[in-house]
């Protein structure tokens, strides 16, 4: 039935024909000799080749660089994903798979897939662009985003003021969660680059070995894996504007060492190149470790911290301004009701007290954090935020001070934790309550409510 089959060989491949059309990617088919059997439409858009051009012709004849994926999956006998080459006459970019194709166990040849990335690295492109714009409007913090009215604060924003036009180094220390990034984004936008670049950089979290590429940058083809026309470094891309150091203290040795040369030289010599190029950067670092101390451990440059303390804003722990807590809340609150949909409009007095009771070890991010939490626990009818709203705030200092008058002895042999923890905190509060005060003033001391201090009394007698 010869003619049967010819038939049915021929539908087979019309409907082939017609399937592989239909894929939006290019598709190329080529035999086991590695000649181009078949290409589609996608194919002939990307390539701008025409079936002419390469049907009957060995598969590897639109390669503009390299060797054919189609080739080479035939000759290895398996699939190669995603490789990098350059197709037709304008060397379209494309990543290229193949994977041979075998019928009844028999090797008949290789189908390739290519799909055109100049598209990708187009939005790419854009995503980039997109990203810078992100990072200046980030930078939209201004000194009237920096609460306070305490006179620590208001120091720190004169001398944040005072130090804008000028493009001296900055150092700004303080606390985790003191305001150190808010002030950078500030400095930058009272002084004249806020129209350049402000680039955060995170000290802590550059991997040791990429400092170097990672601040200057590198020529194409510098080291393996490097991109093939180059990178710019953080000092390049901040060029005309900020560059933010934040964690400064994190910095190995070595980095600092080259961070010290760019700031005396103001320019930057790429890893691969020879000649320097001017940079045009204010360097803003940050750090909450106390540096001097470092230089002294040697942990830290001396030099370096000489050039970086050139002008040094110490921004104050919210414990030095309680005062401020009020202010803090209410634009906290403020912020959290537009996020979360809620109408909370106050914080009760006693609520406040007991905030302005606790040390704050964590600062405004700490404060930030338990008014939001208390927000989200709140029934959505509420509208006041209220001591019960709070979790337990234990001052741990005044706490540890008052408990050093005494001695808690806790047995841990054959216990588990959990145990230990109920039994000194039993002994803890039998301690406190042994002092005759007020059931207030030991849940002030205790740093939790009052409604708490009785819950954990209830289970003291159970
Ligand atoms: N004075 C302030 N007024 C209003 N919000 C503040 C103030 N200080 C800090 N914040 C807020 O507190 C949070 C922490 O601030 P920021 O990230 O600037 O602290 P940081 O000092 O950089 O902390 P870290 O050392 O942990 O990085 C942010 O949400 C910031 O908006
Ligand atoms: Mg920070």
């Amino acid at each position: 039935m010869i003619p049967s089959l010819k038939g049915e060989a021929e539908y087979v491949i019309n409907l082939l024909k017609n399937i592989i059309e239909m894929i939006p990617d290019a598709v190329m088919v080529a035999d086991r000799d590695g000649n181009c059997i078949m290409v589609n439409q996608a194919y002939k858009n990307l390539s701008g080749l025409s079936d002419e051009d390469v049907v009957g012709k060995p598969a590897d004849i639109d390669i503009a660089e390299r060797d054919s994926v189609l080739i080479k999956s035939i000759r290895e006998g398996r699939e190669f994903v995603n490789l990098l080459r350059r197709v037709g006459p304008d060397k379209r970019e494309v990543l290229c798979s193949a994977k041979p194709i075998y019928i009844q166990g028999e090797l008949v040849g290789s189908v390739g897939v290519m799909h055109d990335i100049s598209e990708i690295k187009r939005l790419s492109r854009e995503l980039e662009h997109k990203n810078r714009i992100l990072r200046s409007l980030e930078s939209k913090y201004t000194l009237d985003d920096i609460l306070g009215n305490s006179e620590k604060i208001l120091k720190a924003k004169e001398e944040a003021k005072a130090c804008a036009g000028v493009s001296a180094t900055v150092l700004l220390v303080g606390e985790s969660g003191t305001g150190k990034e808010l002030f950078a984004h500030a400095i930058h936008n009272m002084s004249p680059r806020a129209g350049g670049p402000f680039v955060r950089v995170n000290c802590a979290a550059i991997n040791k070995e990429l400092v170097e590429s990672e601040l200057f940058g590198y020529e194409g083809g510098a080291f393996t894996g490097s991109l093939r026309h180059g990178k710019k470094g953080y000092f390049e891309q901040a060029d005309g504007g900020t560059l933010f150091l934040d964690e400064i203290s994190e910095f190995s040795l070595q980095a600092q060492a080259k961070l010290l040369r760019v700031l005396q030289e103001q320019e930057v010599l790429r890893i691969g190149s020879t000649v320097p190029q001017k940079v045009d950067v204010r360097v803003i670092a940050a750090t909450n470790r106390d540096l001097e101390e470092e230089v002294r451990r040697g942990n830290f440059r001396q030099d370096l911290y000489y050039r970086l303390n050139v002008i040094k804003i110490t921004i104050p722990p919210l414990r030095e301004r309680k005062e401020d807590i009020p202010l803090l809340c209410n634009s906290i609150i403020k912020k959290y009701n537009q996020k979360y949909g809620r109408g909370i409009n106050s914080i009760s007095k006693k609520a406040l007290e007991i905030l302005m009771s606790y040390d704050w070890p964590g600062n405004v991010r700490e404060l930030e954090n338990i008014i939001s939490r208390a927000m989200i626990n709140m029934d959505i009818s509420e509208k006041e935020i209220k001591p019960e709203h709070l979790p337990d705030l234990v001052d741990n200092h005044g706490f540890l001070r008052q408990l050093s008058d005494g001695d808690i002895v806790v047995s841990v042999k054959g216990k588990t934790w959990d145990q230990v923890k109920r039994e000194f905190e039993a002994k803890v509060l039998k301690f406190f309550l042994n002092k005759k005060k007020s059931k207030t003033a030991i849940a002030k001391d205790l740093g939790i409510t009052r409604r708490a201090l009785y819950k954990k009394m209830k289970l003291l007698e159970d």
